[in-house]
């Protein structure tokens, strides 16, 4: 995994956002997974503005998000669908048809989890996966002991989950038990990833997803087996890295071109 230690989460977003722009230049029918939360935010307004002053186009782009939370229709004001109109979606010219997301309220849970699956196979796979962290570690809803090879599938949250997340909800019991979200394995498939961490809330996390063992008991720590993962991350995320000066020496190093392109 690489790691890349940006002064602020706008530094960092910037350099997700143009990552994901040069891949839309390359390859306009990409498909790109997406997340929710408060961590991908400022990676979403830089790519409406990208596409409102840069004339970015998303037209043949697909996407596909992570994971709903089971029980919330589409329009409810706290869906993930609600949360990509509000925050990406109808600030760029992406057609619906091409946006996926599981749908939380579909009669049978497993059949959801396959017919997503079958999608994003038909869609030719993802090209590139944002992802955020939870602070216990998971990835998607893969919370702990999620199976490292998982598909997308009902999960329950764990307590810490639904703290966490209680902020965008009016009462804490508000926040829905279970979720359907793409597996790890699914995740695992996806050709690049873009993990994002902001935060001295994240900094135990990351510590143990970049130099801890790879475990279901921290479900991001496979990452450090994706051939093309990059961890971009703000200095107070950064604390508790052992090696964080070698990852700075590492960025400041390297060759211009090789910053934001895809490194295969
Ligand atoms: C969201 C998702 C989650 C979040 C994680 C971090 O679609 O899959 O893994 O990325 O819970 O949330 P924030 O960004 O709110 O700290």
């Amino acid at each position: 995994m690489e790691i890349v230690i940006q002064p602020t989460p706008e530094a960092a977003s910037r350099i997700a956002a143009h990552i994901i722009a040069n891949l839309v230049r390359e390859k306009p029918n990409c498909v790109l997974g997406l997340a929710t939360g408060g961590t991908p935010l400022l990676l979403y307004r830089e790519l409406a503005r990208m596409h409102r002053e840069d004339n970015l186009d998303f037209s043949r782009v697909t996407t596909f998000n992570l994971d709903e939370y089971v029980g919330l229709a589409p329009e409810h004001p706290h869906s993930y669908h609600t949360f990509m109109e509000h925050n990406l979606f109808r600030y760029i010219n992406i057609s619906p048809a091409q946006t996926h997301i599981p749908n939380g309220v579909a009669k049978d849970m497993r059949e959801e989890g396959t017919r997503y699956e079958a999608e994003i196979a038909a869609a030719g796979g993802i090209d590139l996966q944002v992802l955020g962290i939870g602070t216990d570690g998971h990835i998607g809803f893969n919370e702990k002991g999620s199976s490292l090879a998982s598909r997308t599938r009902l999960k329950t949250l764990t307590a810490q989950t639904r703290e966490d997340n209680a902020r965008f909800f009016n009462r804490p019991e508000d926040v829905p038990l279970h979720v359907i979200t793409m597996g790890v394995g699914t995740i695992m498939d996806t050709r690049q990833i873009l993990l994002l961490a902001f935060g001295e809330r994240k900094a135990r996390v990351m510590a143990a997803t970049v130099e801890g063992p790879i475990t279901a008991m921290n479900p991001a720590s496979i990452l450090q087996m994706h051939p093309v993962a990059k961890a971009l991350i703000d200095e107070p995320a950064a604390t508790q890295l052992a090696h964080a000066d070698y990852y700075r020496w590492v960025y400041d190093h390297k060759p211009d071109w090789q910053r934001f392109v895809k490194q295969t």
